[in-house]
């Protein structure tokens, strides 16, 4: 249907529904969801924080996840040509969430090749008895035969180089075969795959003995904790973070819907499905790190942690300390590996929808010189040169700086400036089984400004 030279090209369009819950889910459910918010809750009050978080879900999460689907849905383009549609003057709006996906795009490749290498090394425990040391120093060892320190040479095209390039050419093959194949088939794929990995996952940590351990460190609620104002601040910033809002992706995606959907049906579905696979999976860490704490002798406080260290040093010794090691490796990183996988591709086709929209080029042509592009700087810079650097400056600011105050000027623009919340409301409601009305506006006009406001001063001053 797409290409016939004789009729305007029409805009490919998921399946189904379910496939654009499906990729939608792909999308929110990432890295987040399993090294972010496990640890989030932990610092932030344990049970306590399941309250602002469910408040921050209910009125700030879900409402702008609606947002940016109306947007989508409504203009039927990319982020640059939807806010062109929306209104002529607001199409730089569409282009800096563009350019913050673009960054976000080089690096969180290497996360997903990591985890690839890890699912594999999980089978041999190739980290010995040192997971810290050997991440470190010796996997993340860029010189090519560098033996610093060591002791061991690491080749890195063996090593980093060639698992990026798998890494780059699934998503280059997703992308390019475009909304209907690829990109679904993906998530129709991974997305169950890594939900009944995180079950079993689960369910094998709580037999762990300490299991009940981390679990109270998780949950045991700090009631003093809803009285702090940083307590909120997290649950706001994570549900922005976990639910792929406000820098143009739940935009593109809602682009390649039909006109008769239920778009705010589906919206409730992701943004539930969406908490409940973090609740899932901040159990089966903390289960695991509880084991962990026991087998050492300490407190779960001591081996508590988020982000790389939690999946690279962390998981590692976990699973040379289980009884059945590979398999809790391989479930985790597997697991890591395909929510990472289904998250870049939202990202990238984000930048892929907006240039083909701009240009006119076809999917397979923008892929080759967008993504080919993408992928090399991604390979050369991260892969060669200072991975763990770039990594960590360019996710400081993107993931807060950019992606708050991307979504702060979305919203304030298209509330008060352009006044075009009454006509994306009416797109909502038109097909929609959940009606928006004046809560939803007040919170998009009034609430999020406030809160993305705050966030942005909090992200400025103190990082
Ligand atoms: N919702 C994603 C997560 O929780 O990990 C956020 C995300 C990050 C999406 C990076 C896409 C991406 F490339």
């Amino acid at each position: 249907s797409v290409g016939s030279p004789r009729r305007p090209r029409l805009r490919e369009s998921f399946t189904g529904r379910n496939a654009f819950i499906l990729v939608a889910i792909g999308s929110a459910v990432g890295l987040g969801n399993i090294w972010r918010f496990p640890y989030i809750t932990y610092e932030n009050g344990g049970g306590a924080f399941l309250i602002p978080y469910l408040i921050a879900l209910l009125t700030a999460g879900i409402p702008i996840l609606l947002f940016d689907y109306a947007i989508g849905y409504k203009f039927r383009g990319s982020p640059p040509l939807a806010f062109k549609r929306l209104h002529p003057k607001a199409e730089t709006i569409g282009w800096l969430q563009v350019g913050i996906c673009f960054l976000i795009a080089i690096y969180y490749s290497a996360i997903i090749a990591w985890a690839a290498m890890y699912t594999w090394f999980s089978l041999t425990q190739a980290w010995g008895d040192d997971a810290e040391g050997f991440f470190f120093n010796e996997f993340l060892q860029y010189d090519a035969g560098g033996t610093e320190g060591t002791g061991i040479s690491v080749d890195f095209v063996a090593q980093v180089g060639w698992p990026l390039i798998a890494v780059w050419a699934v998503l280059l093959v997703a992308l390019a075969t475009g909304v209907r194949r690829g990109i679904t088939i993906v998530s129709m794929i991974g997305i169950p795959l890594l939900f009944l990995m995180f079950i079993l996952l689960v369910g094998y940590s709580l037999t762990l003995e300490g299991a009940a351990e981390g679990l109270n460190a998780l949950f045991t609620p700090d009631w003093g904790a809803l009285t702090n104002g940083t307590v909120w601040i997290q649950a706001y910033g994570q549900i922005f973070f976990t639910l792929s809002v406000g820098f143009g992706i739940m935009i593109t995606y809602a682009s390649y819907l039909k006109r008769r959907s239920n778009t705010s049906g589906s919206g409730l579905v992701v943004g539930f499905t969406n908490s409940s696979f973090e609740l899932l999976s901040a159990i089966g860490v903390f289960a695991a790190l509880g084991m962990l704490a026991v087998a050492g002798g300490t407190a779960v406080d001591e081996v508590a942690s988020s982000g790389l260290g939690l999946a690279f040093v962390a998981f590692p010794t976990i699973v040379s300390e289980a009884p059945a090691s590979a398999l809790i490796g391989v479930l985790f990183f597997g697991g890591l590996t395909l929510a990472g996988l289904t998250s870049q591709i939202s990202i990238m086709e984000v930048v892929i929808s907006a240039v083909k929209d701009k240009t006119g080029w076809s999917r397979v042509k923008t892929v080759a010189l967008v993504g080919g592009l993408i992928a090399i700087i991604s390979i050369v810079l991260i892969g060669g040169v200072s991975g763990v650097t770039i990594l960590d400056v360019v996710d400081a600011f993107s993931n807060n700086i950019g992606i708050v105050g991307g979504a702060l000027i979305a919203v304030v623009m298209v509330a008060w400036v352009f006044r075009r919340l009454d006509s994306l409301a009416a797109a909502l409601n038109r097909f929609g089984s959940f009606k928006v009305g004046p809560i939803w506006k007040t919170l998009l006009g009034i609430v999020l400004p406030v809160v993305l406001s705050v966030l942005l001063v909090m992200d400025i001053t103190d990082k």
